[in-house]
């Protein structure tokens, strides 16, 4: 399963990158307006340390001026995954773009009918937000179980990201259903390898060996 960071925050991606398991970055206008950038020159920024999907997302809600921006966007760099909400106006600019060979994220997707539509506008990623179903009471882990079983029924090539995650097990219940990538804030993903039984077993660890007065090297 693909891991991507879901943050505009060149220090805290740059960090990350570092750790060799990042697959790719997902922003949307709100990490865009946190860190304070423009949209066009922080994107680039991404693009020059990160290899894989970075996803941009569109800010217009009808179809001509979105697919200006999603153009727009696209030329930035050939990593650049156009993300669009997913509307009517939306799903349409999704079949344009994806059609001229632009990446889409199809965003904002909280049912199994949404992830339907966007597959078949030619989407590259559907991008359901588990945090956001869970916080108003509803299965966001459902939500992704109906969507993998969809698209395998059907060997849709559309990738489910699993975004609005809130917790490291819901990055392994993602990985249990098949899901293809997770996008995660870096405090999701810091938690995904901290544990505090490790923690306190190193310290031991050390402990014990110090006692010994070897040293490996
Ligand atoms: O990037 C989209 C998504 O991951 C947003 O998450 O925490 O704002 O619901 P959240």
């Amino acid at each position: 399963m693909k891991i991507f960071l879901d943050s505009a925050d060149l220090d805290e991606i740059a960090a990350l990158c570092d750790t060799g398991f990042i697959d790719g970055v997902t922003t949307n206008p709100s990490l865009i307006a946190k860190s304070g950038h423009n949209i066009l020159d922080r994107i680039a920024e991404i693009c020059a340390i990160v290899d894989g999907p970075v996803s941009a997302e569109v800010t217009a809600t009808d179809y001509d001026t979105m697919l200006a921006e999603g153009r727009k966007l696209a030329a930035i760099g050939p990593n650049v995954a156009v993300k669009v909400p997913l509307t009517k106006a939306g799903l349409q600019a999704c079949q344009t773009l994806s059609h001229a060979g632009t990446k889409v994220n199809v965003t904002l997707c909280f049912t199994a009918g949404q992830a339907l539509l966007a597959a078949k506008a030619g989407a590259a990623f559907i991008s359901p937000f588990v945090g956001r179903l869970d916080d108003i009471g509803r299965d966001g882990m459902g939500l992704i179980e109906e969507i993998c079983t969809l698209y395998a029924n059907y060997d849709y090539p559309t990738e489910v990201l699993v975004a609005s995650v809130r917790s490291s097990q819901t990055v392994v219940d993602a990985a249990l259903m098949g899901a293809d990538v997770v996008t995660l804030p870096p405090k999701i993903l810091t938690a995904l390898y901290h544990h505090p039984l490790t923690d306190s077993g190193l310290d031991a660890f050390s402990q014990d060996w110090a006692k010994t007065g070897q040293s490996i090297l």
